[in-house]
């Protein structure tokens, strides 16, 4: 018997894992895994119009335009493969893009906020740590020499320097944060402590969609 499909939304700020445990649940329900952040690093690399302009902005540390972003989401939504569910990653990011979110899916099954909470410290130390592949953007584990994926090259995110990541901080505390306080009183939302190992992560994460969803797909 199959119940209503997962739609869950990856709250947090940069570095707090948004990414590592969205790709992993999503893999293991069987649902897209959608990153906003992937989606413009894949335009950046593709060289493509919207990729030029906004490789300036993610680079200084900014949010794109709210429109640009929602009719991005909105095309990745309408795809068939997310008909059945989809955990998203970096959207909403503000406001007007949570509401928009609230307008695009329909009531056959809730969204699933989990908003993945760590120390701010904690977070430096993981971004300016960070490596990934040039080639395809593979995250790599700590230690990892080259891309597991596709053997390539591994570097540091052109937004990961020092500089960048406290002004990302700046605008999570700014433009972001608000939106925890635009879910936090629905039934569906949850928190979680993000500052424990990756599988700890990932076990509170699976316990937070079950307590709203079930444990079945
Ligand atoms: P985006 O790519 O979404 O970046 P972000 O939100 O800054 O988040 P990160 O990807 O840096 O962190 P994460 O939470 O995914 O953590 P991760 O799992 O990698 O967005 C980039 C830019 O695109 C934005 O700044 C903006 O310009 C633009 N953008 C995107 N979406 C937008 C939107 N909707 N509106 C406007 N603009 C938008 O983990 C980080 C590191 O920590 C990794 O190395 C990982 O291995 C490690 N780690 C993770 N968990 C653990 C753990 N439990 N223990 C130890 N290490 C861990
Ligand atoms: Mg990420």
């Amino acid at each position: 018997m199959e119940s209503a499909p997962v739609r869950l939304v990856m709250l947090g700020p940069p570095g707090a894992g948004k990414g590592t445990q969205g790709a992993r649940f999503a893999r293991q329900r069987g649902v897209p895994w959608i990153s906003t952040g992937e989606i413009l690093r894949q335009e950046v690399q593709a060289g493509t119009p919207i990729g030029r302009a906004a490789k300036v902005i993610m680079d200084a540390g900014r949010l794109i335009g709210d429109d640009i972003m929602i009719g991005i989401a909105r095309d990745r939504l309408e795809r068939q493969d997310a008909a059945q569910g989809f955990v998203l990653d970096g959207f909403p990011r503000s406001l007007p893009q949570a509401e928009a979110l609230d307008t695009l899916v329909d009531d056959r099954s809730p969204l699933v906020v989990v908003d993945i909470e760590v120390p701010v410290e904690t977070l430096i130390t993981r971004l300016r740590a960070r490596k990934i592949c040039r080639n395809c953007g593979w995250n790599a584990a700590p230690g990892v020499e080259a891309c597991a994926k596709c053997g390539g090259p591994l570097v540091q995110r052109s937004d990961d320097n020092i500089d960048v990541v406290r002004e990302r901080l700046r605008i999570y505390e700014r433009s972001t944060a608000p939106i925890v306080e635009y879910y936090r009183d629905r039934p569906t939302y949850r928190s979680v402590d993000g500052d424990q190992t990756l599988d700890a992560v990932a076990a509170d994460i699976a316990a937070a969609v079950a307590s709203v969803v079930g444990s079945r797909r």
